[in-house]
């Protein structure tokens, strides 16, 4: 493998957080191959990647939870290894499960973040009270955890991190298995601590999720990076276009799919309510013409056809099944499948 060249002049300046040339395994699994990648000082990067892609290693690591195998990271310039006690008093995690005592109340867990942290007892008593308005639990702020719901445990958990006012966030998939409203109030709980000046790591499975909050995205599988930018990088990536045909008849779906697979690279998509069959294709008015030639030689009548730009979830689609990008696929690679 082609090795990055190391930062010879330390990290750049502005990196609040970097990893590089992470590696951990575990026994036989390889949970990070090489991954580097930085974070910006006030910037939200989304580490985006299907399960059990090395996300919350990377985070465990991040976090000085787990050691790597090889490689480094730092967080505001705190090596997690030799400096693990320095870099945990300035950061706030929200784990995948909820780091929250259960038989606390949820007043009790945000004090006792304060009493961590060394604050006089006022001071925390008020953070807390006014943090759980913010996250409105004030109504559950004197039930036990273990009563409150998935929403709410999520969002106590990123109380904490109101509470020590960390300027470092790392939230392991914070909204997986939130309904759309919560997962939107919890957005905006995020966006309100970027808004004061936190730099924010969070990784998720959901595109959506990290076109809406993330600056940047990484996206990882099977350990290794697969490639970073931001959103529309990302899309630009896959080759830039989605061949799609909408057919007049349902029933005429799976002909049209098989039609669609000549004239695309990778699996077609189809949607059999919406009679439509999508496919990564190249650009051009040329492949329109052929594509409707095609059509019609096959008696399919068409409704609609057309290219348009992938949305972020076909080019993840594309960039994790080790799909080439169009835009370096070579010809002889047109039957390439996954
Ligand atoms: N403590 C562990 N022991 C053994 N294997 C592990 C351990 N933690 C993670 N793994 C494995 O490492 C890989 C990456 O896991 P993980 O970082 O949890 O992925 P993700 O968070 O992206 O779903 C998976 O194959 C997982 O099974
Ligand atoms: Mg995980």
């Amino acid at each position: 493998m082609l090795k990055r060249t190391p930062f010879d002049q330390g990290d750049k300046q502005n990196s609040m957080i970097t990893a590089h040339e992470v590696d951990k395994r575990f026994g036989k699994i390889c949970a990070l191959d090489g991954v580097s990648f930085e974070v910006e000082r006030g910037t939200v990067v989304g580490l985006l990647g299907p399960n059990g892609a090395g996300k919350s290693t990377l985070i465990r690591i991040l976090t000085t939870l787990l050691k790597p195998d090889s490689g480094y990271v730092r967080v505001a310039g705190l090596d997690a290894v030799s400096d693990g006690k320095r870099l945990r008093s300035i950061i706030g995690l929200a784990g995948q499960s909820a780091a929250v005592d259960e038989l606390l109340t949820g007043r009790e867990n945000l004090e006792l973040i304060g009493l961590w942290y060394h604050m006089p007892k006022k001071e925390y008593r008020r953070r807390a009270q006014e943090t759980l308005e913010r996250l409105s639990l004030v109504g559950e702020a004197d039930r036990q955890v273990k009563t409150y719901s998935g929403g709410m445990r999520r969002r106590l958990d990123l109380g904490a991190s109101f509470i020590a006012d960390s300027p470092v966030l790392f939230l392991d998939e914070p909204t997986t298995g939130l309904d759309p409203r919560t997962r939107n109030e919890l957005w905006q709980l995020v966006e309100e601590r970027v808004a004061a000046g936190a730099t924010v790591l969070l990784t998720t499975q959901y595109m959506e999720e990290a076109e809406h909050l993330a600056d940047k995205i990484v996206v990882i599988d099977k350990g290794k990076v697969i490639v970073e930018g931001t959103s529309g990088e990302l899309k630009a990536k896959t080759g830039g276009a989605i061949l799609e045909a909408r057919v007049v008849h349902a029933a005429d779906i799976s002909r049209a799919s098989l039609l669609m697979a000549s004239l695309g690279r990778g699996e077609p998509r189809s949607d059999i309510d919406q009679r439509k069959v999508s496919i990564p294709a190249r650009e051009g008015a040329e492949l329109l013409l052929e594509a409707g030639r095609m059509f019609q030689e096959a008696g399919i009548s068409l409704e609609d056809i057309g290219i348009r730009r992938p949305t972020l979830d076909e080019a993840f689609l594309v960039l994790t099944s080790g799909t080439q990008p169009l835009d370096i696929a070579k010809p002889s690679n047109q039957e390439a499948t996954r």
